[in-house]
């Protein structure tokens, strides 16, 4: 039986056009749903503004590029129908999910006219206690395809959550079978070694805005390195946490039995999570002065 979604705004972004939600609808032959071939990107809107839009708008572009997927619109074209979207469906606070996918494939194979969709989503508020107590992860032996591109394809870490349910864990760790730490399922990685140099893989992640704005921030706080990271540095490890557009950065506490650090959030991802908050704060008061949303 169908239920309607928990979140239903009264519209959806539709290849530059706004249109009911009821109306918003895509023919089966999708590349997307027939093949999983199509790209996406999440973020945040706060008070009407989208938090660091052209980072994302960036990223997106370059995830359809790796693809080779055309976005239907100019980038900004595609500002000015977010504008719309946010406008219309009255959510000043939300998440913000924009899909291209492969387009209506007659074989079921060959991508054709890709279809843009906007979607105002939910955004999931982190549980306070995530940053006063941090979170565990369980290691997963994963290495995400086209690891840059932010494509559909989350089958993993979807198909590993019972794994991660019983174990009582937060989420995953990707491993390589050599040991070589990448990135989590929806977060990117980073440690902060004994010597306080903060550290995050270099290469097959994809790459967050929010480890962006992190590593901006921390460099000038810290020494900062971005390397290939061995599990096996874990062991020695003051600190360890996860950054994602709906966190900000969480401290990571445990790794399967291994406790990091002293079991406890460190204080250089504390301060890392209260300067990101800051710069949205002031990116958010800029935005809103000059207007330029
Ligand atoms: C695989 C993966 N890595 C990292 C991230 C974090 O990226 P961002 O900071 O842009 O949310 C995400 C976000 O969903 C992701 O899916």
């Amino acid at each position: 039986m169908f239920t309607a979604p928990v979140f239903s705004p009264p519209f959806i972004g539709l290849n530059g056009n706004v249109v009911a939600t009821a109306d918003a609808k895509l023919h089966v032959t999708d590349l997307a749903l027939l093949r999983g071939y199509g790209i996406f990107d999440f973020m945040r809107v706060i008070n009407g503004i989208p938090l660091f839009q052209d980072r994302y708008l960036a990223r997106f572009q370059h995830s359809a590029a790796l693809l080779g997927l055309e976005i239907p619109l100019s980038i900004t074209a595609l500002k000015a129908h977010i504008h719309t979207l946010i406008a219309a469906n009255g959510h000043p606070s939300a998440g913000l999910r924009l899909v291209l996918t492969g387009g209506f494939s007659p074989d079921g194979y060959l991508p054709t006219t890709p279809n843009l969709i906007v979607l105002d989503a939910p955004y999931p508020a982190p549980k306070p206690e995530q940053y006063t107590e941090g979170v565990s992860l369980i290691t997963h032996s994963y290495v995400r395809e086209i690891p840059e591109a932010k494509t559909l394809n989350y089958i993993v870490p979807i198909r590993a959550l019972p794994q991660i349910r019983k174990a009582g864990a937060f989420d995953v760790l990707y491993v390589d079978p050599a040991g070589w730490i990448t990135e989590s399922s929806r977060s990117n990685f980073f440690l902060v070694t004994k010597t306080g140099v903060v550290v995050t893989p270099h290469d097959h992640v994809l790459p967050g805005i929010t480890r962006g704005v992190i590593l901006q921030l921390a460099q000038d706080r810290y020494p900062v390195e971005m390397r290939p990271v061995h599990i096996e540095e874990l062991q020695t490890a003051q600190e360890a946490f996860l950054t994602s557009t709906t966190k900000g950065a969480v401290g990571v506490v445990q790794l399967d039995a291994l406790r990091i650090g002293d079991g406890q959030v460190g204080s250089i991802t504390q301060a890392l999570h209260h300067a990101f908050l800051a710069y949205g704060e002031a990116y958010l008061a800029q935005n809103k002065t000059s207007g330029s949303l």
